[in-house]
């Protein structure tokens, strides 16, 4: 798969690692992050990640922040876009195969190294169940269209 990260300046250790970590799993990645610690705009990031994997550039992307919330937040505001914060392996699985969730986010400052590599495997191995999950995202999807 190929896919788009991006982070902020609180998540530039973080995002190394799991850049790394996603590359090791057989996967494209391409960064839209900031690399330095320099105090930016995490909306910004958000956007960029958001617009690639909306514009069909990547297959889905991973924000990072020092919660996920804001960076999430921001990528939300892109049509076509459901990303969702997960801080569990089990929300990061449900929200592929329940929401079919085209980003994941998490934060540096809230999990630690392994349990955000065990969040990034359990969402990129997860399938979307389709049926009655399917009508939901739908109606999501509705909502949007209705601005
Ligand atoms: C930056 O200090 C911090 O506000 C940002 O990384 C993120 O946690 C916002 O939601």
């Amino acid at each position: 798969m190929k896919i788009a990260i991006g982070n902020d300046h609180a998540a530039v250790e973080l995002k190394k690692q799991i850049m790394a970590y996603v590359q090791e799993l057989g996967h494209e990645v391409e960064n839209y992050g900031t690399d330095t610690s320099e105090s930016c705009h995490y909306p910004a990031y958000g956007e960029k990640v958001a617009r690639a994997v909306a514009a069909g550039e990547a297959d889905c992307g991973i924000l990072i922040c020092g919660t996920g919330v804001g960076i999430s937040i921001a990528a939300n505001k892109v049509r076509g876009i459901r990303a969702a914060v997960c801080s569990d392996t089990a929300t990061a699985r449900l929200v592929k195969q329940h929401n079919n969730a085209n980003i994941i986010a998490f934060g540096e400052r809230i999990v630690g190294v392994e349990l955000a590599k065990d969040i990034v495997k359990a969402y990129l191995e997860a399938e979307f169940m389709g049926g009655r999950h399917a009508d939901r995202v739908a109606m999501i999807a509705e909502i949007e269209a209705r601005g």
